[in-house]
Parts: structure tokens; C-alpha cells; sequence
């Protein structure tokens, strides 16, 4: 099994790639880490409670992270794109108990020191967190297995700004930090991931089949996020699942992505190009090796992301 620690900034896309592990039979989900991003910390950390509680699985750890970028600013959410709470029209009830102000990343370390060399951690929101923890303590960082980060824009237009994709741009500093510092990085780039439609058609298929409350709850959302869609890029023809062809990355579902090895940079010091990703795809420029040296995805299989997607959530 693929022992994974998904970083979720719990929006409907994240909450996608969440149930995919949650469905998936090669996954142990050894935590969830929830992060700021599309909606606050506590709301990223109560959807992910919500969704480990509808698929009885409230045993996997799921961690305080990060409530703001490296840079101290103030975050901004997307309601408008997820949803009030993060689930479009779903409300998680909100749990008894109170989230602690900081960070846990006693708990985060304890996760990699409980299994050495097996964790692959994926990112789906900003990676603060992530750079943060390669701060603190490399020592147990270095058991990581591999690091999967949804994120940048190879291709302009980005998507919150015309040059950037949102979970660089979100904390551009330690997206910039963990493309240098982490080793066995894999970067899956919005230009790949809004290839990675869901269309309505596939949604009700994925809603007729649906057995259980976890899967139940796609439908609502993706409705949601469909209607956000068609204001962002009116006639699109389904949701973009950014994150969640992140963590099928992480699950190396064959064929799915090619990939080119390039360093890479985030602008964090930007005036005009704030969170712009930049790697040299020039045709004469070399790939560069070893460890340090991120995997970027440049191309989707459509065909075997639409095979995969259905074939994972439409088990009972
Ligand atoms: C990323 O930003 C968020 O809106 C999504 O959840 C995804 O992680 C796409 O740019
Ligand atoms: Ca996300």
C-alpha cells in the first residue's frame, strides 16, 4: 500500500483527491494535514474531519497546519469558487472541541518517524506547512519518500492572477523554498490539471453508483463547482480536478502523466509576476538529475485520468 500525508486546504477539489484515497484499495491514509488556502485552517481541518467521519474512518490523524503564508500576510479564501464552508452547499457541524492556535508538527513528525521511508506526501494547497516542517527539523524530513505538490503554472494564464496558479501564489516563498530544499519532488502544474475534467454526465454516472454517504456527497459538489466554473471559463465542459490528479500522481497510475526534470523557481519578491513558476523548457535547455531536482508533469492522458477517476469512485 501507498502510505500518503495529503496537505488539504479542504476545498471540493481537495476534497475530491481525499475520497479518491479514501476509495482507493493501494492507499493507507496516514494523515490529513489541513492547511489555509481556499478556505480558513479550522474549516480545512473540519472538512476533512467531516469527510473521514462519513467514510468511518475517524482514526486517521488529522493535523493542525498552517493559518497564514510565510510572509505574515492576511489569507484571502474563494467562497465564491468552493463554497461557503469549503464543500459548496454541504456545512460539516462544528465539533465540540477547539483547534490549538499553532502548527502540530509534533504530530506531523511523529507520522514520518512512525514510518520511515514510506510516507509520500502530497500537497494540495500552499506549502507553508511543508516548508515550514523542512525548517524545523530535516533530520526527520529526510525519511520522507517522495513529495507531491499540486501547484504553478507552466503555461500561462495562471488562474489567480494571469501568471500565477493559487497554491504558489498563496505562499510563493515556501512553494520557492520546497522546489529547492525537498528532495524527490514531483510538481503537478495547473496547465496539466485543467485538462483533467469531470463532466456532469460523469458526475451522475458517479452519483448513480454512489452507495455510501462519503460518495453521495460528489454530486452536491461538483454541481457547485461546475456553476463557479462556468463564471470562471464560461462553456467549460466540467470541473478542472486539479488535486485530485495530484494525488493520482502520487498513486503513479500508469501512463497518466509524462513528466520533464527541471529546476524550478517561484517568484516571491514579484512586482508584476507575484507566484509565477519558472523552469527552462526552451528546446535546447538540458533536464537537470539527481534528487534535488523536481519531476514536472507537462502532459495529461485524459483517457486513463477519465478510466481511473470512474473506476475508483464507483466502488461500493
Ligand atoms: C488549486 O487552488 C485551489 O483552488 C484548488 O483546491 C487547487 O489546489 C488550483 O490552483
Ligand atoms: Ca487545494
Amino acid at each position: 500500500a501507498n502510505k500518503l500525508l495529503v496537505f488539504a486546504d479542504t476545498g471540493i477539489d481537495d476534497a475530491m483527491a481525499i475520497i479518491y484515497a479514501l476509495q482507493h484499495p493501494d492507499v493507507e491514509l496516514a494523515g490529513i494535514v489541513g492547511d489555509f488556502g481556499n478556505v480558513s485552517r479550522d474549516q480545512a481541518l473540519r472538512n476533512a474531519s467531516y469527510l473521514l467521519s462519513l467514510a468511518d474512518r475517524k482514526g486517521v490523524p488529522v493535523i493542525a497546519g498552517a493559518t497564514r503564508a510565510l510572509n505574515g500576510e492576511e489569507p484571502e479564501f474563494f467562497p465564491d469558487i468552493h463554497g461557503e464552508e469549503g464543500l459548496g452547499p454541504i456545512r460539516p457541524p462544528v465539533p465540540a472541541e477547539r483547534y490549538a492556535n499553532r502548527t502540530n508538527f509534533s504530530r506531523l513528525f511523529q507520522v514520518i518517524k512512525e514510518n520511515p521511508n514510506e510516507i509520500t506526501i502530497v500537497v494540495l494547497g500552499r506549502c507553508t506547512t511543508l516548508a515550514m516542517a523542512w525548517m524545523i527539523n530535516p533530520a526527520v524530513m529526510k525519511r520522507v519518500k517522495a513529495t507531491f505538490l499540486m501547484g504553478g503554472a507552466f503555461l500561462v494564464p495562471g488562474n489567480e492572477t494571469e501568471l500565477a496558479e493559487a497554491n504558489f501564489l498563496g505562499d510563493a516563498t515556501a512553494a520557492n523554498f520546497v522546489c529547492a530544499h525537498a528532495p524527490n519532488v514531483t510538481i503537478v502544474p495547473l496547465n496539466v490539471t485543467r485538462d483533467a475534467l469531470l463532466t456532469p454526465a460523469d458526475v451522475n454516472l458517479i452519483d448513480s453508483k454512489a452507495t455510501t454517504p462519503l460518495l453521495r456527497t460528489i454530486k452536491p459538489m461538483l454541481d457547485f463547482y461546475y456553476e463557479s466554473y462556468q463564471v470562471l471559463e464560461p462553456g467549460i465542459q466540467g470541473t478542472p480536478q486539479h488535486d485530485l490528479t495530484a494525488l493520482m500522481a502520487a498513486m503513479e497510475v500508469p501512463n497518466l502523466l509524462s513528466y520533464k526534470r527541471r529546476n524550478v523557481q517561484v517568484e516571491d519578491q514579484g512586482r508584476y509576476s507575484s507566484g509565477l513558476s519558472v523552469a527552462d523548457f526552451r528546446p535546447a535547455s538540458a533536464a537537470c538529475s539527481g534528487p534535488y531536482c523536481p519531476r514536472i508533469a507537462v502532459q495529461l492522458d485524459f483517457s486513463v485520468f477519465r478510466a481511473n477517476v470512474l473506476d475508483i469512485l464507483t466502488r461500493s
